[in-house]
């Protein structure tokens, strides 16, 4: 480790506890009277920086000769878990010379809230993992494989990764889902990182997707019960996700197709498919 990077911190840290008293003699000096002069001045400041201004770029540290396939030289695992980037490592690589070692050592630094959501010293700097949706990566899988007789030797149903769909919300931490068969010795272990995630895929899967497409409107809970058994029990996944079980990646698996709508958007069991609700299918996002 360079030495550098060993004094770096508590410098900053020195700052950021003058930058926190700051704030609380505001706090507590502060009256009701003068709360426009200090919105006034604050506007007139420059934001400080926030996670959606400053974000960590995989593609961009490429482009600059990181090595980013080497994973865990900034991601540790610990089981299943992944753990917040640098943890244990006292911010290496990010802070070796050559990379960000003056910012470290900055006044005002600008990447800490790639990681810390709070720059306030006062509180511990926990480390967040962030979430998928805008990720760089997403996780591949082969629904094919996971069908096979070897996988779905327990039975891995449809459920079991991606939990009761029909209640909104109850989505399963896919690491503890994957980890429970990778974790051990089968491969690709949960330190293969590589083998599930792929830079640039989410963006790629995401791309296709029209304005109107289903997508946006529908809503698995709109279907806890299938209105044509008396039962009214829940409706099998199948209904509608035909062909997912022959899938060796996510994109090769069909999207739903009108047809299968109309199993019960035929006028008596829901609103048809053949009448004026097509917006109701094909509108924008609900509000
Ligand atoms: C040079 C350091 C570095 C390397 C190498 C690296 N990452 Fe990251 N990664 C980060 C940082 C920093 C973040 C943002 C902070 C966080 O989410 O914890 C991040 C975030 C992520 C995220 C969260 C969503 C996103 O895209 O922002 C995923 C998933 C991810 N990395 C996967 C990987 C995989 C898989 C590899 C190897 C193929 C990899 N990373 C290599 C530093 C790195
Ligand atoms: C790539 C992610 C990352 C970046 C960027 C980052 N940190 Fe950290 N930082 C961590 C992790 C991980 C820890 C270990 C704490 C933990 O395990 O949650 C940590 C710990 C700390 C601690 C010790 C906190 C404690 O309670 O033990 C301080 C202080 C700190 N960071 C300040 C900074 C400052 C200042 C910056 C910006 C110059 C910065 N960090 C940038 C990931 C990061
Ligand atoms: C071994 C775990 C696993 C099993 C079993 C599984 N899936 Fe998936 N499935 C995933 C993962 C991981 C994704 C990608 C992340 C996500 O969208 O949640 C995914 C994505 C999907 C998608 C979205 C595809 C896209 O383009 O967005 C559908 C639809 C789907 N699965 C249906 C099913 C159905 C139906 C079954 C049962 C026949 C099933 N899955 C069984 C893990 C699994
Ligand atoms: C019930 C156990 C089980 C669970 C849970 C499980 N897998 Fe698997 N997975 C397997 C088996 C078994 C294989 C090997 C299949 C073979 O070789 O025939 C495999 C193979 C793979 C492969 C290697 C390529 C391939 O498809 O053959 C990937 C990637 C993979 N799994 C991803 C995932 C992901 C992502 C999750 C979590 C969403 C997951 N798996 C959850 C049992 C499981
Ligand atoms: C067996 C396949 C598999 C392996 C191996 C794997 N992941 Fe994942 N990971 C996934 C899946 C599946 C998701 C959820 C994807 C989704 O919901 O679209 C995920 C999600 C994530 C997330 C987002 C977590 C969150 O809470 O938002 C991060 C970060 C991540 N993985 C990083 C890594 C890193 C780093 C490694 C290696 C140390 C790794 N993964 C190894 C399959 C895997
Ligand atoms: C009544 C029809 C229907 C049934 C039944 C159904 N789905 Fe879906 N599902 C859809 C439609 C429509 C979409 C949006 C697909 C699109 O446009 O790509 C979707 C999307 C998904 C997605 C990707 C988006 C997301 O919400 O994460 C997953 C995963 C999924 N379904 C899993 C399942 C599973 C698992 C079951 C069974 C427990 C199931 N679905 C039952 C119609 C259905
Ligand atoms: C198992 C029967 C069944 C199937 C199959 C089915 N639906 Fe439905 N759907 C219903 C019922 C019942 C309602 C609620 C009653 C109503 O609104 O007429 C509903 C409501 C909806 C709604 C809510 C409309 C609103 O604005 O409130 C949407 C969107 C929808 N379905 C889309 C679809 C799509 C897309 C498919 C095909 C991929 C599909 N449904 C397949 C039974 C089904
Ligand atoms: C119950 C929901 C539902 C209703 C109502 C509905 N659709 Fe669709 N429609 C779908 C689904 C599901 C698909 C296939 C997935 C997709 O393209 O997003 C689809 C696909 C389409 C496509 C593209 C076909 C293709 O092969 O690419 C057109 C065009 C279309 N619908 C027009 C209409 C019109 C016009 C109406 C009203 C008369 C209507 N839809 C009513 C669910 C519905």
């Amino acid at each position: 480790m360079s030495r550098l990077s060993m004094i770096s911190v508590p410098r900053v840290w020195r700052g950021l506890v003058a930058a926190g008293l700051a704030v609380i003699a505001a706090l507590v000096f502060g009256t009701s009277d003068d709360s426009y002069a200090q919105e006034k001045a604050a506007a007139a400041e420059p934001a400080a920086p926030s996670a959606e201004m400053v974000r960590f770029g995989h593609k961009l540290h490429q482009s600059k000769g990181v090595a980013v396939e080497d994973c865990q030289q900034c991601h540790g695992i610990k089981g299943f878990e992944i753990e917040p980037v640098t943890r244990g490592k006292n911010h290496q690589p990010c802070n070796t010379s050559g990379c960000h070692a003056s910012e470290y050592m900055s006044r005002e630094p600008k990447i800490c809230v790639v990681c810390h959501d709070t720059n306030e010293p006062w509180v511990k700097q926990i480390a967040r993992i962030r979430d998928l949706p805008t990720s760089e990566f997403g996780g591949e899988i082969s629904h094919k494989t996971h069908q096979s007789d070897k996988a779905a030797k327990g039975g891995v149903k449809c459920q079991s990764c991606h939990g009761n769909v029909y209640v909104e919300g109850e989505k399963p931490e896919a690491h503890a889902v994957c980890g429970s068969c990778h974790q051990g010795g089968l491969r690709p272990l949960m330190s293969d990182c590589g083998d599930c995630h792929k830079l640039g895929y989410q963006a790629e899967r995401l791309k296709n997707q029209s304005k109107y497409a289903v997508r946006a409107r529908f809503r698995h809970d709109d279907h806890d019960r299938d209105p044509r058994e008396k039962s009214r029990e829940t409706p099998g996944c199948k209904l509608c996700h035909s062909g997912v079980e022959n899938a060796n990646t996510l994109s090769e698996i069909p999207r739903p197709t009108m047809q299968s709508c109309d199993a019960c958007h035929d006028g008596v069991n829901a609103f048809k498919t053949t009448g004026f609700g097509c917006v109701k299918c094909h509108g924008v996002a609900k509000p």
